[in-house]
């Protein structure tokens, strides 16, 4: 069956003290999204022409995060009359008023809730020919939920808060998790009925069945066995626990579309992460945000991953990486940071100790050791020796370096920003470079070696030094220096 409710209203208004937090409590997230964010989500996945959220507590905040999460929601302000029942007569003020078919109600802080439940719940209200149902679940410790009070026909007659409830009522383990489909027309006349009679002094929700079921209605309940999607968020220990489980959904989803999680345990990917076939991830490992990883990678262990791109094949261990990009089959790490801006080339390399910020490297180029590189442009095949430094801030300002294809960077060198070295050019190791280098040309930027015979002798005579001095000249071993000039090479 694929009946679409007309509405879903969320009810976001309550305010969530156990929390102890300056952020209202439906904006703490989990799997990198507020629970109101998760909240939306699922609603959106019914095709409801209205999704709605009733909002009150620090308002401007949750209304500033839910208008930019879904620019055409529906924003309801419920007054200073409180509980479920005017929240939801609240969001119905704020629909159009000839709104006919199902409105589901949800909550702002129940995250795990799914979309598929949800058009269950239509399907099932459809079936039933119920003007209410109310999604129930049958739990070992029911203390503080609503309980599901029977009817002799197997409906539900009423149901009765913790509060207000007597004993043989207490007894009852079916709960009212919160979650109903209504008929529009039976809400909003119930509604107009409900008082606030009660030890909350409170307009109940839970009210509108039993004056439904009273006016010979049907109300139906929807038991669900996924206890946690009706788990709500109270306080920090409920967010940390949903978040877990959240994380272990999403983590059995990967492994069951192909992706070898080693350690589920110690691996935290948020809900709109991508993962091809075929990859690995190690322990120890976080994909966050907008993260996006190809086919048959391997990414950790010890990695973390935020808003990132990564190719096929290519592979990060022990890196933090903040919305970079990494090419096909290019590897990472250990022990590098890159930073926004990052862009490795196809089979390219950032290796250990590596720092990147604003840095296009292109297609197979090294940047295998010891390296900072901000705001630099290096060339495909080009190879950047152990321990250079792109200083790219004179104190004032950032300037740009531009590194050729195929170049070659001696290590231990400084290039002071802006320089532009050719194509197939060479620069010495230990220079500090100022100046422009041009295509095929070697830049050597440092001291000339000198050495000053007889020194040893004269400045440090008596020493160990001197003695193996004396006897490795004695022995006739010339002691000859490699060479004046040279030392171009790199480290390997
Ligand atoms: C409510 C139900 C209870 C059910 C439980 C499930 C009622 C009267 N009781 O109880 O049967 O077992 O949820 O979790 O409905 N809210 C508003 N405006 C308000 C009050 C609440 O928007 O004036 C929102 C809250 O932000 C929250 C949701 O409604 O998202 C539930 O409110 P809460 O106070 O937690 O309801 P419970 O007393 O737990
Ligand atoms: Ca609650």
């Amino acid at each position: 069956m694929n009946a679409v409710p007309a509405a879903v209203i969320i009810l976001a208004a309550g305010e969530g003290t156990r929390m102890k937090s300056s952020t209202p409590k439906v904006l703490h997230r989990i799997g990198g999204l507020s629970l109101v964010g998760h909240a939306i989500r699922a609603a959106r996945e019914t095709q409801a022409q209205f999704v709605e959220v009733v909002v009150r507590h620090e308002r401007e905040q949750v209304v500033e995060f839910c208008t930019g999460f879904d620019p055409d929601l529906v924003v309801a302000d419920q007054d200073e009359v409180r509980g479920t029942g005017r929240a939801v007569e609240c969001g119905l003020d704020a629909l159009p008023a000839d709104l006919e078919g199902t409105v589901l109600v949800t909550y702002g802080d129940v995250p795990l809730l799914s979309g598929e439940t949800l058009r269950d719940l239509v399907a099932a209200h459809a079936a039933s020919g119920s003007v209410a149902s109310v999604v129930t679940a049958h739990v070992p410790n029911p203390t503080g939920y609503g309980r599901i009070v029977r009817a002799s026909d197997g409906g539900v007659e009423r149901i009765v808060e913790q509060k207000d409830a007597a004993e043989h009522e207490l007894a009852i383990t079916e709960i009212n998790s919160g979650i109903y489909a209504f008929d529009a027309a039976v809400l909003r006349e119930a509604l107009g009925q409900v008082g606030t009679a009660n030890a909350q002094g409170e307009k109940y929700l839970t009210d509108v069945v039993e004056i439904a079921s009273r006016a010979g209605h049907r109300v139906s309940a929807h038991v669900i066995d996924d206890l946690w999607q009706t788990e709500g968020v109270n306080d920090r220990v409920q967010l940390a626990a949903l978040g877990k489980v959240l994380n272990q959904r999403i983590c059995e989803r990967h492994m069951r579309n192909g992706v070898t999680i080693v350690d589920p345990a110690t691996t935290w990917i948020d809900t709109d992460v991508s993962i091809g076939q075929d990859t690995t991830i190690l322990p120890f490992t976080e994909l966050l945000g907008a993260t996006s990883i190809g086919a048959g990678a391997s990414i950790g262990p010890l990695v973390s991953l935020v808003d990132t791109e990564v190719g096929d094949g290519a592979k990060v261990v022990r890196a933090e990486c903040v919305l970079a990009e990494i090419g096909a089959e290019a590897s990472v790490g250990p022990f590098s940071y890159l930073r926004p801006g990052t862009v490795l080339g196809a089979k390219g390399k950032i290796g250990g100790f590596v720092e990147t910020k604003n840095a296009d490297i292109g297609p197979g180029a090294k940047v295998p050791h010891l390296t900072y590189a901000g705001d630099v442009t290096i060339g495909e095949g080009a190879n950047i020796g152990a321990g250079t430094i792109f200083a790219n801030y004179d104190g004032i300002a950032k300037h740009h370096t531009t590194i050729g294809k195929h170049s070659f960077i001696g290590s231990d060198t400084v290039i002071v920003a802006p320089v532009d070295v050719g194509d197939g050019a060479y620069v010495a190791a230990g220079s500090a470079l100022t100046k422009d280098v041009e295509p095929g040309e070697i830049a050597v930027a440092r001291g000339q070696q000198r050495n000053v015979d007889g020194w040893v002798a004269r400045a440090r005579a008596g020493t160990k030094t001197d003695a193996a001095a004396r006897a490795a000249r004695e022995a006739g071993a010339r002691h000859t220096d490699s060479s004046a000039t040279g030392g171009e090479a790199s480290a390997q």
